[in-house]
């Protein structure tokens, strides 16, 4: 049993930190946010989360975790320091790392002179910040009189791959863990945190850590982006991309996963992953064609439906078009980055009039009159002429198909069977096929 805090309660920090307390670790959870934390302490969990409830208070059962926003008490209470604050993309693609550098130097301030921190970056940071923050924390050290900075702390690089809807249990069946350190001994210590668990490990340095993290997540966009691409020379040549991606899966050197094509990629990760990525490319001078085409890709992808419309002459002007999930994807109330948004834009710039419905999002982020959101699919259903299946949420699977009489459906994630859409709806389009 070691002692952790996290620093961000944020959906990284607080799966990671219930889970560890899930364990049998004994965590404090941090935030700035006191509202946040006062919620945290009355039970209530800050997102929809599948599990996290219930691991949150079996935790707080066993007496494994607390919610705090004093700084003070969590670091001098942990030999484990986690960083799961933000790191929101900037304008130009970089990773905003000003919330990261003032936990580091939060944490600075309260290391004392017989204190010896372990600090471990959760939060998905460019590669090369291990090695800075720990320049940066030998500085302030230094700065308040330690005169041997370095035998006060160690940094330690430890990237989450939780995906979101499925993070706990991402967390209790990780396909690896991976620590990244200039310290073995430190980096063995940190992984014995997972020891239960017994996951797969790399134990490494700290930017191949960071790379790895960038690197998964990056390949994984590309796939999706090929597999769109694939999917749109399919539909052209009367291929249907859901066999070709069966066919391409059964090769174990390619694997089943992540070639499902649709409406791309969204979410927290992916898009700001990729962007930072090819950022960090350019920094160092090296060529990023392959993910400056995966962006491209998705970012056409995204509003194929848009396209789909106007290349079969469908007039969008006061056209009802009805939009089925918005969230970026199924289980999970996130809209960043999702389909939806891009979709819903376009709708509104071609005077579209928009019947928005999800089965947990109940507001968006745009304010317009022809933008409506709807208690029920089918409210949003029968006031529309048109429908795009955005979100491939369970709901939408078994519906009543009856009800797409008179209506143009397109089902942007290919999960309803092509005979049944040509059987029921008026006009029908789905995604490579
Ligand atoms: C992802 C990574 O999977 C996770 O390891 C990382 O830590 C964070 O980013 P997440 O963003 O939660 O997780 O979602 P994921 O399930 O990976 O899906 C990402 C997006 O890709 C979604 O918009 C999804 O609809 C899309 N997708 C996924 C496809 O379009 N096709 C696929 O075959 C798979």
């Amino acid at each position: 049993m070691e002692k952790i805090s996290i620093l961000g309660t944020g959906y990284v920090g607080l799966v990671t930190g219930s889970c560890f307390a899930y364990l049998g670790h004994k965590v404090i959870c941090l935030d700035i946010n006191k509202e946040k934390i006062e919620k945290l302490k009355k039970g209530e969990i800050p997102i929809y989360e599948p599990q996290l409830d219930k691991i949150v208070a079996l935790a707080e059962e066993s007496d494994n975790i607390e919610f705090t926003t004093d700084y003070s008490y969590a670091i001098k209470n942990s030999d484990f320091i986690f960083i799961a604050v933000g790191t929101p993309s900037l304008p130009d693609g970089s990773a905003d790392l000003s919330f990261v550098e003032d936990a580091l130097k939060t944490i600075a301030s309260y290391i004392n002179e017989n204190d010896f921190k372990i600090i471990v970056n959760k939060s998905t940071v460019p590669v090369g910040t291990g090695r800075w923050a720990t320049k940066l924390l030998e500085n302030e050290l230094l700065k308040k009189g330690l005169k041997e900075p370095q035998k006060h702390f160690c940094v330690v690089s430890n990237p989450e791959f939780l995906r979101e809807g499925k993070a706990v249990e991402d967390f209790m069946n990780p396909d690896r863990i991976v620590i990244g350190s200039d310290d073995k001994d430190i980096a063995l210590k940190t992984a014995s945190l997972y020891s239960t668990l017994n996951p797969p490990m790399i134990i490494t340095n700290l930017p191949t850590a960071e790379m790895i993290k960038y690197a998964s997540n990056a390949f994984l966009a590309t796939k999706i982006s090929f597999i769109n691409e694939m999917a749109n020379l399919s539909e052209k040549i009367g291929a249907d991309i859901e066999i070709v991606s069966k066919g391409m899966g059964l090769d174990k050197r390619i694997g089943p996963y992540f070639l499902k094509a649709g409406l791309g990629f969204g979410g927290s990760c992916f898009p700001k992953d990729v962007k930072a990525l090819i950022h960090t490319s350019r920094k160092y001078n090296v060529e990023s064609s392959i993910l400056d085409a995966v962006i491209k890709v998705n970012e056409n992808q995204k509003i194929k439906p848009i396209k789909i419309l106007k290349q079969s002459n469908i007039d969008l002007n006061g056209a009802k078009v009805a939009l089925w999930g918005l969230a970026f994807k199924p289980d999970t109330d996130d809209i960043r980055e999702a389909a939806s948004l891009n979709i819903i834009n376009e709708l509104l710039k071609n005077n579209a009039i928009v019947f928005a419905y999800d089965p947990i999002v109940k507001s968006l982020p745009i304010a317009n009159k022809n933008l409506i959101i709807t208690k029920d699919k089918y409210e949003a259903l029968d006031k529309s002429d048109i429908l795009i299946l955005v979100t491939e949420w369970d709901e939408f699977k078994n519906i009543d198909f009856k009800r797409f009489r008179d209506k143009i459906v397109i089902d942007g994630r290919n999960i309803w069977e092509k005979n049944i859409l040509k059987k029921y709806a008026k006009t029908c389009f789905s995604i490579g096929r």
